[in-house]
């Protein structure tokens, strides 16, 4: 493995919020040693059909910073969502710190726009977001550092966050008994999938691992929180040394039979957008739906 720093001395506090609408884990992840706080993979509640937006589980994590008395400095969003929408600007606005992502949301930019016929007006470089970033940067909750790792696959700009021994996989990992995410959306490979899991396993073996999707397979309850070496021994899908050959070939037969997430729609048009609804042209927010478009 290249040179992250990894420093598993360090254990934030980690407290899930799971969304039981788009079975999502949303972090608040804290500094042991400050009051400084990250925002992992927040959602923004949508009733699609009635077209609504609202805040519950945005606000549940909104009055948890406020009632432990933490400062967030960090709204960290693992990759772009296709089954959830982000909440990042909203708790910005309300709490502060600063929107990261992967700098690879430029291609996931550049991707949609065209499956969603934007205008020049939806900018393809990022800048909706405050900070891009590239594999092995390092930023700071408090006066706990993080880091980033680049794990193509799933989606090209997806990345895995680590800070201290805990390490937020986003959709590059699932439980060991869930498997992996999906690599067919456009920029997805099951290859390059394969080798950002090698790469996150290449973690010690101790290091914490939170999923960002769990769908309690087999009828078991929801769980979000497993580790590298459990992870290496059990999962379904590359545990117990699989080969990358293997994966690819059941990775791809099995996409091939999957439907659509219910909301990927809405969840792209406003995640590449850093979370912000689109507006029409008379600023009104307002979603489209691409007739086989995607
Ligand atoms: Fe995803």
């Amino acid at each position: 493995m290249s040179n992250y720093p990894v420093d598993m001395s360090v254990t934030p506090e980690v407290e899930a919020f799971f969304d039981p609408d788009t079975n999502t884990i949303s972090y608040v992840v804290k500094d042991p040693a400050t009051t400084s706080c990250a925002v992992i993979d927040s959602v923004m509640d949508i009733d699609y059909a009635a077209g609504r937006i609202t805040y519950g589980h945005a606000d549940a994590m909104i009055v948890y910073i406020q009632d432990n008395g933490l400062k967030l400095e960090w709204i960290i969003e693992t990759h772009v969502h296709a089954d959830h929408l982000s909440a990042a600007p909203y708790i910005q606005e309300k709490l502060g710190g600063k929107i990261g992502i992967g700098d690879k949301i430029m291609v996931v930019q550049d991707t949609f726009g065209k499956v969603f016929n934007e205008g020049t007006e939806f900018q393809r470089d990022g800048s909706q977001f405050d900070a891009l970033f590239q594999d092995g940067d390092t930023y700071q909750i408090g006066t706990m550092q993080a880091f980033t790792m680049y794990t193509p696959g799933h989606t090209p700009a997806c990345m895995v966050h680590v800070m201290g021994n805990a390490a937020f996989t986003g959709d590059t990992l699932f439980m060991p008994d869930g498997g992996s995410a999906r690599a067919d959306f456009p920029g997805g490979d099951a290859g390059m999938l394969y080798d950002s899991i090698q790469k996150v396993l290449s973690l010690p073996d101790e290091m914490r691992l939170f999923m960002c999707h769990d769908y309690g397979p087999n009828g078991r309850d929801i769980q979000w929180e497993t580790t590298v070496g459990d992870e290496k021994a059990h999962n379904i899908h590359v545990g117990g040394g699989k080969s990358r050959g293997d994966f690819i070939k059941f990775r791809t037969e099995r996409d091939a039979q999957l439907a659509m997430p219910r909301l990927i729609i809405p969840s792209l048009q406003v995640n590449m957008r850093a979370g912000e609804v689109p507006k029409d042209k008379d600023g009104r927010p307002v979603l489209k739906v691409p007739v086989n478009g995607l």
